[in-house]
């Protein structure tokens, strides 16, 4: 998640940059910069720390001009610091790039560019892309369309990349994955990676597509795809005030945030899975084999996400691991030694709880990894190593794309130690990463019209209920919990989750025609239990709402209402079976009245005990 802005026409370049800039700051950021042209040639101006820091230096020294191009940063590869913030130019500074994505073959191309006598001054993926289109540009004779072309048909990965010339009063930019978004105005044009940074000067946009390369002029523009084929993309007119732009469109943060998830769980999992060896690359300094057991730790969602990675890790890489909510781990003088890893998981990087959970097990000698989303949050400082989840800032307060992302992290570090321990065969391992690969497409197809409104009616049809019960099994039984919790936090509707094995030793007495009875069955070498366990609540009459694989009669046969999921391999479907729950909470509530992104007595980073 970065943000990016164009311009070309006559205004101050530098005030739309900064102004579009400080509209993307939801997107998070750790470092800005612009790069403006002036009667000077192309000049880059970058900073470290928020966007008011750059805007700051740019008043004391400011940079006229009408064409330039901007970014905040979101750290994937490299520190947070000066060099390492956009735009990148080349040696010679004629040409710069800005770049949102991961490149996931920067290596090799930056060790061919290397070879080929480029000085590169970050640690960035991105800078190749600059030294790659520097070398294509002299190649295409002074084309920069056909030199960006060219370049990005190189190029393995996610981008929104936008790229000047000091000799063309021109842009280009690209996109695959990383959205880019085009505002047209009369006489000027703007680019931006959301709606917000365009508004106050525009309501014509072109959103982009996947692979397309776009040429703005100061009058107009054109669209080819990465062939050089012309492309027609529709011309929308935004009819959204400035907060519901930055819900992009959506009437909450939470429906946005639901909806980010295909983009989010690519991110995650962009760069880390190498089909090709089957290997996983966390880039983490973690010994593999330097410990004997693992514990996590973690609050809330984040904890059942915890409750995932157990499941995972233990099948996977056959290493014993507990999960512990953070407050009772840290004062519960844990069993903990330098044989065991500390794995805490966390959105903010900031609950205070798991903050001293860390300390707790550095005390006694730990090591420790997190599993974090926020980018320089206190937590990233206390663990010796970092997996983050790369889910983007997560704004509503109930958490959603952070979980599916921290699943799928988990995902990941099990298929990691399985591999490094040799508990997990490399065709196995093949296969786990082939369906972790599928997860972004599989929940988007979680998110299809159809699939929702099924949805929306059921909530509509219990949403009078004063109680729910939601039962899963095996990897599935902390998706149970997730819904629970997620539909207690914003419908304010009491609910439980249990295990379906633990139903008959108590839960069952709670069932009677008004208990809705949410049941987690997708295909699983467990189905037939849980299947069973359907039947014993309709005995009872209760209302079962069963989430079915896609296609599966039997499962959905006992049910009263049936939500259909794709059908994903039982080891990644936590991620696919959890946005049906989400949406089941999501609607219950709005349908009820109720501030989802704002829930009432609570917070989104719980910084005290
Ligand atoms: C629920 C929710 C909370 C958090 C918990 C931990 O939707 O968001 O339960 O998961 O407060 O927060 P982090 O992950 O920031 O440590």
């Amino acid at each position: 998640m970065c943000g990016i802005v164009g311009y070309v026409g006559f205004r101050n370049a530098r005030d739309v940059l900064i102004d579009g800039l400080s509209k993307l700051e939801y997107r998070g950021y750790d470092s800005a910069g612009v790069a403006v042209r002036t009667e000077r040639g192309l000049e880059v101006r970058k900073k470290a720390g928020k966007l008011a820091i750059l805007a700051g230096d740019l008043e004391q020294q400011p940079l006229a001009g009408t064409l330039g191009i901007g970014h905040t940063r979101w750290a994937t590869h490299g520190l947070p610091n000066d060099a390492n913030a956009h735009p990148h130019a080349t040696e010679d500074g004629r040409l710069v790039i800005i770049h949102n994505g991961i490149i996931e073959n920067y290596l090799p191309l930056k060790q061919g560019l290397i070879a080929r006598g480029h000085a590169f001054r970050s640690e960035t993926d991105s800078e190749v892309l600059a030294h790659l289109i520097e070398e294509k540009y002299a190649q295409a004779n002074g084309d920069l369309e056909v030199a960006v072309r060219t370049a990005l048909a190189e190029v393995r990965g996610a981008y929104g990349i936008v790229v000047t010339h000091v000799d063309h009063r021109e842009i280009v930019a690209a996109r695959t994955v990383s959205p880019l978004v085009m505002g047209v105005g009369d006489g000027e044009m703007f680019l931006a990676s959301d709606v917000p940074a365009l508004l106050a000067y525009t309501r014509r946009v072109v959103y982009l597509h996947d692979g397309d390369l776009v040429v703005l002029g100061q009058d107009g523009y054109r669209i080819t795809d990465l062939s050089g084929n012309p492309q027609t993309r529709e011309l929308h007119h935004i009819e959204w005030d400035a907060e519901a732009a930055e819900k992009g469109g959506f009437d909450t943060y939470m429906l946005k945030e639901i909806y980010e998830q295909p983009s989010a769980l690519t991110n995650t999992l962009m760069g880390r899975l190498h089909d090709d060896t089957g290997e996983v690359d966390l880039d983490i300094d973690l010994d593999p084999s330097s410990f004997k057991r693992i514990t996590i730790i973690a609050c809330g969602t984040a904890y059942y996400a915890g409750l995932v990675g157990e499941y995972l890790i233990e099948q996977l890489a056959r290493v014993p691991v507990e999960v512990d909510v953070a407050s009772e781990y840290r004062y519960r003088q844990p069993l903990v030694s330098e044989n065991t890893l500390v794995i805490a998981v966390s959105q903010s990087g900031e609950t205070i709880d798991t903050l001293e959970a860390i300390r707790e097990a550095k005390r006694f000698g730990a090591q420790t990894l997190g599993v974090i989303n926020a980018k320089g949050s206190s937590m990233t400082r206390e663990v010796d190593d970092v997996l983050y989840i790369h889910a983007g800032p997560e704004i509503g307060v109930a958490s959603t794309k952070a979980y599916t992302a921290q699943v799928s992290a988990m995902l990941m570090l099990a298929l990691w130690l399985g591999r490094a321990r040799g508990t997990l065969d490399a065709e196995k391992g093949a296969e786990l990463l082939r369906a972790a690969r599928e997860l972004p497409r599989l929940v988007e197809e979680s998110l299809q019209p159809e699939r929702v409104a099924n949805i929306e009616r059921i909530a509509d049809k219990y949403k009078r209920a004063r109680d729910y019960l939601f039962l899963g099994r095996g990897v599935n039984a902390p998706t149970a919990l997730e819904g629970a919790l997620k539909l207690k936090e914003i419908s304010y509707i009491h609910a439980e989750a249990y295990a379906a094995g633990e139903m008959k030793h108590g839960p069952i007495a709670l069932i009677d025609e008004n208990l809705p009875v949410v049941v987690v069955a997708t295909e699983s070498f467990l189905l037939e239990k849980t299947v069973s366990n359907i039947q014993e609540v309709k005995a009872r009459s209760g209302k079962v709402i069963a989430v079915v694989s896609d296609g599966d009669e039997e499962a959905a046969r006992y049910a009263d209402d049936v939500i259909y999921v794709p059908r994903a391999h039982e080891m990644v479907s936590p991620v696919v079976n959890v946005v049906a729950l989400q949406l089941l909470s999501y609607y219950t509530a709005t349908l009820l009245g109720r501030d989802v992104d704002k829930p009432r007595n609570l917070a989104k980073s719980v910084t005290v005990e």
